[in-house]
């Protein structure tokens, strides 16, 4: 008796110090090689990666600086990594992994005595999805004592043909489980949830549903923990309904649900529009990430512009269209999100009009209907419309998709409405794969066309024709050449902002030049113009994406300028021009007019005066052969070099032709990037970069031949958001 409860004593005791042992790390990839880890075949490179490879989207959740990455060469080579043998020694092995989802393909599996006893994949099976890997555990109670091995499997050739690895540790203490049933229910009597978001934590599967019925599934980055920012979903059209948020594969102690408040409030807001690195000129959205312009048209006196949004997440995902409006093209209100995913898939790019006919019958002839034209990119990948006659309700029509898939990834219809055949036309991407053809990468190539579709009532539709050689994000436009309304010409672009200008019968597109250079810059892309500009305004003004990141901030990229888009002839043909609206002078708080002068290398800085953060410069001036002009905007080089007829803007060149020997400049500066106009506009260079916040001086040289100025100005601007 006596000796059973020493026994046990013992025993007991002996469980109790095993489990306080300490964790053993058996890998952290630390190193610069693998170490006594061996590989075979090319996938995993010569050692641990040091974060994100080449082409690879950004990979995080790794601990340190070094993990197992085997999309060395991307995702075609394959390979193993194996390390030397351990001891079983704990009862639970823990780590971090990534990458594709394949079983047996792409794996980690732990061998006991030659044979597979765990196995573990990453997430991803499907494009899209998460480069962040994610903590996983064994429990290997069973194998105690026994000799192991861990072998990393990449034997996957194809898309997500990779696995990552981090931070391999033997423990006792029971990594956390991850469970799919964590659920939470709100019944909605505010307006906003604020949801808490770890940047870079990995993405969990949530699925919203209101009084039971599933409304839209969305991916994640929760914050088990402190979050880094909260974005806000706006539940007021569930009121007095029960809102339910369901997550996927949450470890079961976080915390995420239960950080998630009901309020009338965006949590974090009380420095909305003035955080560190928010644009002041541009317009970027209050929460998340945004990517293309969508839905431009003026409709009952306001300009709308609708945009690709991720309202939950600084990375792409989710598609939403974010909606925000403006009278001046200046000052923009944020609308909130008007168009969720659904059935059909996430909301992609798309435009819109107004149906002033009611040939939709979305609307009434007292009240022309706002109808969205928008690409659902599910599979099928389809056009769908949606219609509005306030400019804040939308609904989806009923009879969707107006559209089939053409081919799969069609998407981003440009509708408009072609008077003299009365008909809507749309022009839309489709790319056709051409197995004939490979690509550098040698995978089939495509073929990239814009198809030409016509409509008599937004809602049935008939192919037309096809144009090649654009990619994605279509706009079509007709402009008068040298302001000459007798002398119009249609203007074909996509998302590069390439162009070619030509004739269009109503059915058929015809250039007449080659495709064209769009902007010179950096960071702009897949922009669109408003449509229903009313005829006695009758500008054509464009709005691009600008891919201009804002690091640490709740948000994410922002929209270029609001730009004018003319057709001036030149010797070589009508070309396009791109200039600042003439509104944005409603910005001006200080200026600084200096009036025609002729400077010379030496001369002293004649703007020694300005001193701003947001910055308009207006220069007009006629450079000697030799010169070269530099404008040093808050540490930020722009130089025009008359020689080679370039400006050079942080460091990247420009062709800027001087135009009967005159340079014709304006630069705009904000917070996380700068446009420069150049040669009448045939030049535009937007340029994401992020100027000093403490240098917020301008200084003008000049070096070479002196240069002649007609016009030397800079203002100090007021934010847009005031
Ligand atoms: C261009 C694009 C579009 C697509 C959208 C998705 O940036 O790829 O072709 O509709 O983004 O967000």
């Amino acid at each position: 008796m006596n000796r059973l409860l020493l026994l046990l004593l013992v025993a007991s005791f002996a469980i109790l110090s095993v489990r306080a042992a300490d964790d053993i790390v058996l890998a952290d990839f630390e190193g610069k090689d693998y170490g006594q880890w061996k590989t075979t075949g090319g996938a995993f490179g010569p050692g641990p990666a040091q974060g994100t490879l080449p082409h690879q989207m950004k990979v995080s959740g790794y601990l340190g600086r070094g993990l197992v990455n085997s999309f060395h060469g991307g995702d075609k080579p394959t390979g193993t990594l194996t390390s030397p043998e351990f001891k079983i020694v704990r009862k639970f092995i823990s780590f971090l992994t990534g990458g594709g989802g394949w079983p047996d393909k792409t794996c980690m599996n732990l061998l006991v005595d030659g044979k597979v006893v765990c196995s573990a994949t990453g997430p991803n099976v499907q494009p899209g999805g998460s480069e962040a890997l994610a903590p996983a555990s064994w429990d290997v109670g069973e194998f105690a004592g026994k000799t192991a091995r861990i072998q990393i499997v990449d034997n996957a050739t194809g898309g997500w043909g990779h696995i990552n690895v981090d931070h391999i540790v033997l423990t006792d203490r029971k990594p956390p489980a991850l469970l799919s049933d964590q659920k939470r229910e709100f019944k909605i009597g505010k307006r906003y949830l604020n949801i808490p978001i770890k940047n870079g934590a990995p993405k969990r599967k949530v699925c919203v549903s209101v009084d039971g019925k599933a409304e839209v599934t969305l991916d994640i980055e929760l914050a088990n923990a402190e979050p880094d920012w909260w974005a806000f979903m706006d539940v007021s059209a569930w009121r007095g309904k029960t809102v339910a948020l369901q997550a996927d594969r949450l470890p079961e102690d976080s915390a995420a649900l239960k950080q998630i408040e009901q309020s009338d409030e965006i949590k974090g807001a009380e420095n909305l529009y003035r955080e560190p690195l928010r644009p002041q000129l541009h317009f970027s959205s209050k929460r998340g990430w945004n990517n293309d312009p969508n839905g431009m048209v003026f409709y009952r006196g306001e300009y709308h512009l609708f945009y690709q949004h991720n309202p939950y997440g600084c990375p792409w995902g989710n598609m939403h269209w974010g909606h925000a409006v403006s009278r001046d093209l200046v000052h923009w209100q944020e609308l909130g999100d008007k168009l969720a995913p659904d059935e059909m898939g996430p909301m992609f790019s798309g435009s819109a009009v107004v149906d002033w006919k009611n040939t939709s019958g979305l609307g009434s002839a007292d009240k022309p209907p706002q109808v969205l034209i928008y690409t659902a990119a599910g599979n099928p990948t389809v056009q769908c419309i949606a219609s509005s006659i306030d400019g804040r309700n939308f609904t989806k029509f009923s009879g969707n998709p107006i559209v089939k898939e053409i081919t799969g990834g069609n998407r981003d219809p440009k509708v408009i409405w072609h008077e003299p055949t009365k008909k809507w036309v749309m022009t839309l991407y489709v790319g056709f794969p051409d197995p004939e053809k490979k690509d550098a990468k040698g995978k089939p190539a495509r073929r990239d066309t814009i198809h030409f579709l016509s409509s008599p009532d937004l809602k049935n539709w008939t192919v037309l024709s096809q144009t090649e050689g654009f990619y994605e994000c279509p706009d079509f436009f007709e402009l008068p050449v040298d302001g000459d309304a007798t002398k119009k010409k249609w203007v074909l672009t996509a998302a590069s902002s390439d162009y070619s200008v030509g004739t269009f019968d109503g059915a058929k597109f015809t250039p007449e030049t080659e495709k064209l250079k769009g902007h010179r810059g950096r960071g702009f892309y897949a922009a669109q113009t408003f449509s229903d500009i009313p005829a006695k305004d009758g500008r054509r003004i464009q709005i691009g994406w600008l891919q201009a990141p804002s690091p640490g901030m709740p948000f994410n990229q922002a929209m270029s300028l609001p730009l004018e888009l003319k057709l001036i002839s030149t010797a070589e043909g009508p070309r396009l021009t791109w200039t600042p609206v003439k509104e944005l002078e409603t910005l001006h708080a200080k200026s600084h007019r200096l009036g025609a002068r002729t400077l010379k290398e030496g001369d002293v800085n004649p703007f020694a005066a300005v001193n701003g953060e947001l910055l308009e410069v207006r220069a007009d001036f006629t450079p000697a052969a030799d010169t070269t002009v530099t404008f040093n905007v808050r540490g930020v080089e722009i130089t025009y070099d008359a020689a080679k007829q370039e400006f050079i803007v942080n460091k990247h060149r420009a062709p800027a032709p001087l135009r009967n020997g005159r340079q014709r400049l304006i630069i705009y500066a904000d917070r996380t990037a700068f446009e420069v106009f150049a040669s009448d506009g045939l030049t535009y260079v937007p340029m994401p970069v992020i100027p000093k916040t403490e240098d917020q001086s301008l200084a003008l040289s000049i070096k070479g031949g002196a240069a002649q100025f007609t016009t030397l100005e800079a203002h100090e601007l007021r934010s847009a958001w005031k």
